[in-house]
């Protein structure tokens, strides 16, 4: 009788054993493409982009996003500067629209790697900024094109060089 009772609970343990083996190879397999490629379709993520009424280049900007594996909430706003000032966004740093993702502020027309690459290193800053709005950047496309850094900052002012274009 005592050996029939331990039946059910070797089965019961082999059977949470094989689950948790099967789950942590879902893992791998999961996370392995997602890796190595720069952006996939099937997990958008979301970022909000707040901007004025008739910037145009914004809403190229947001167009550049969504081809690059972003859901862009577009929100239009009579009080941009405020944002600015709340989310950290110095005079020097600012340009045509404030966008959020992930607790972190993109200012202006940044590449999408660098977002990318900002939610995924989870830099201890604000976030990141392209201040003004370089010709060629990302929704700024021209003939010609300037050089221009994607500049790291924080809430005490602090800015560091994060990438450079
Ligand atoms: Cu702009
Ligand atoms: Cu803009």
């Amino acid at each position: 009788m005592n050996k029939i009772i331990w039946v059910p609970v070797i089965l019961l343990v082999v059977g949470v054993v094989f689950w948790m083996y099967q789950t942590s190879g879902d893992d791998v397999s999961v996370s392995a493409p997602e890796n190595s490629g720069q952006s996939s379709d099937k997990e958008k993520v979301e970022i909000v982009m707040n901007r004025g009424e008739y910037c145009q280049c914004c809403v190229k900007w947001a167009d550049y996003l969504e081809e690059n594996g972003f859901r862009v909430i577009d929100r239009t706003v009579d009080n941009l500067l405020d944002i600015k000032s709340e989310n950290h966004v110095s005079s020097d740093l600012a340009s045509c629209h404030t966008a959020i993702i992930d607790g972190y502020v993109v200012e202006g027309h940044v590449p999408s790697a660098e977002i990318y690459r900002m939610i995924s290193e989870q830099p201890d800053a604000a976030g990141i900024a392209v201040p003004g709005m370089p010709w060629g950047s990302p929704g700024m496309d021209s003939y010609s094109s300037d050089p221009y850094d994607v500049i790291l900052f924080d809430e005490n002012g602090n800015q560091s060089v994060f990438a450079r274009y």
